[in-house]
């Protein structure tokens, strides 16, 4: 184990302290991908567009340069598939040149890239053959994995599949139940991310089994490869906290909504841990935030410890032979001072669950930039603010203080004397 010091933890050799994104959120006119078709339609649920969103598109160096120059050394972004095969089974060698150039750009500036193949959205083409409930769904992702292992070659070692599968399931059952009527596809969060309610559905079980068989699928081609990549998924940990009494309707309520893609992960190479905040469960299942607990701009109860339960969860159910990335933590605020606090108080959990022995590799804070949060601008998670008119980027503070953390080589333990909680740090 690492030795203790007095200023916190000193980060194991190889450790991954950086900043996430995804390709939708950031890189702006996503035109052959569903969720552009979606936002797009008359009358769509979606309430804003994602347009140009960051123009990271055209503008990641200058995002790779801030996230080196502040002293991370890592960097997760993600791969379009869109883009790549905007029709089916037509490669575009644009997209393949565009996306080596960014491996090779975060490596010539000391970043790791960490790759997402999937990050919610689709290829039209595919949606409209069923997405992942078509019957060809895992060898058409598994193809498209094939093709990307021409970027990863570069020299990535770690690649997530498919982000978040468990809110993929979920969304398809929300937007099942909200009704096909209105046109839109499966993958979508009604009226922004502040509506999105995980407790109120389960995942969908035929999409669930298929998402398995597609990670399982994409994971064989990316080894077949032969380059050495590390392969995982990424789940959202929501932190199932029992009342007294209530263990297993917890226990049973977790189980299609998490533990069953956190199994499907036990041979893989590693797992994304994505933690946010908790949900209680009680005897009748899931419960409010506890009254007068302050929320995010996506109205989520602040609770940073979910970050040390979740990865202690999630290696519970894995196993300790699949080490931990954290690929992805953060908040939705406006006060960035409030993004510290939590934020140091979330890695003090980490922290706290290191020490017991959890094997955990990075954390790569959600998100490098502000961004477009599926269906608003408004909710902000961003390290670094974008002007949306000029796309000019102004590191926050948070950045730096999280950047001293890396370059430092140290993760903050809970203060002694507070108590855990948002009030406690920073
Ligand atoms: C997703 C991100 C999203 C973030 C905050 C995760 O569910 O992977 O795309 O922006 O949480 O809602």
């Amino acid at each position: 184990m690492t030795p203790a010091t007095e200023s916190g933890l000193a980060l194991p050799d190889g450790f991954l302290m950086g900043a996430s994104t995804s390709a939708h959120q950031i890189e702006g006119n996503n035109v052959s991908s569903d969720w552009w078709a979606m936002e797009n339609r008359p009358g769509s649920f979606v309430a804003e567009r994602s347009g140009d969103a960051a123009d990271s598109f055209h503008r990641w160096p200058e995002d790779m340069d801030l996230l080196s120059g502040l002293g991370f050394n890592a960097y997760r972004f993600g791969v379009e598939w869109a883009r790549v095969e905007p029709e089916r089974g037509q490669v575009s060698r644009a997209a393949l040149a565009h996306y080596r150039a960014m491996v090779r750009g975060a490596l010539e500036r000391g970043l790791t890239p960490v790759v997402t193949l999937h990050h919610f959205t689709s290829p039209r083409w595919f949606s409209e053959l069923g997405g992942w409930t078509s019957p060809d769904a895992a060898e058409l992702f598994a193809a498209y994995a094939r093709t990307a292992t021409g970027i990863l070659g570069e020299g990535v070692r770690h690649v997530a599949t498919i982000n978040e599968p468990n809110m993929v399931a979920l969304m398809h059952t929300l937007v099942r139940r909200a009704g096909r009527s209105s046109g839109d596809s499966p993958g979508g969060r009604r009226e922004g991310a502040a509506a999105f309610d995980p407790a109120a559905a389960e995942p969908d079980a035929e999409v669930t089994r298929a998402l398995i068989r597609a990670h399982r699928a994409a994971s064989a081609a990316l080894r077949e490869a032969g380059l050495g990549l590390q392969v995982g998924w990424t789940v959202a940990n929501q932190v199932y906290q029992a009342e007294p009494g209530a263990e297993e309707v917890a226990a049973a309520y977790a189980r299609p909504r998490e533990d069953v893609f956190l199994e499907a992960a036990r041979e893989d190479d590693w797992i994304g841990v994505q933690a946010y905040t908790r949900h209680r469960i009680g005897p009748d299942g899931p419960l409010p935030a506890p009254e007068g607990a302050a929320t995010t701009l996506t109205g989520w109860e602040i609770y940073p410890e979910a970050l040390g339960e979740a990865v202690r969860h999630t290696a519970g159910v894995v196993g300790p032979h699949v080490p931990v990335l954290v690929t992805e933590n953060g908040i939705a605020t406006d006060d960035d001072g409030l993004r510290i606090r939590y934020t140091a108080a979330a890695l003090a959990s980490l922290t706290a669950a290191m020490r017991d022995g959890v094997d955990v590799r990075g954390y790569l804070h959600w998100s490098a930039l502000d961004n477009y949060e599926w269906g608003s601008y408004r909710p902000r998670f961003g390290l670094i603010s974008v002007d949306p008119h000029t796309f000019a980027r102004t590191p926050k503070r948070s950045a730096r203080w999280l950047g001293s953390l890396a370059r430092a080589g140290r993760l903050p333990e809970a203060p002694a004397a507070a108590p855990a909680g948002v009030s406690s740090a920073g």
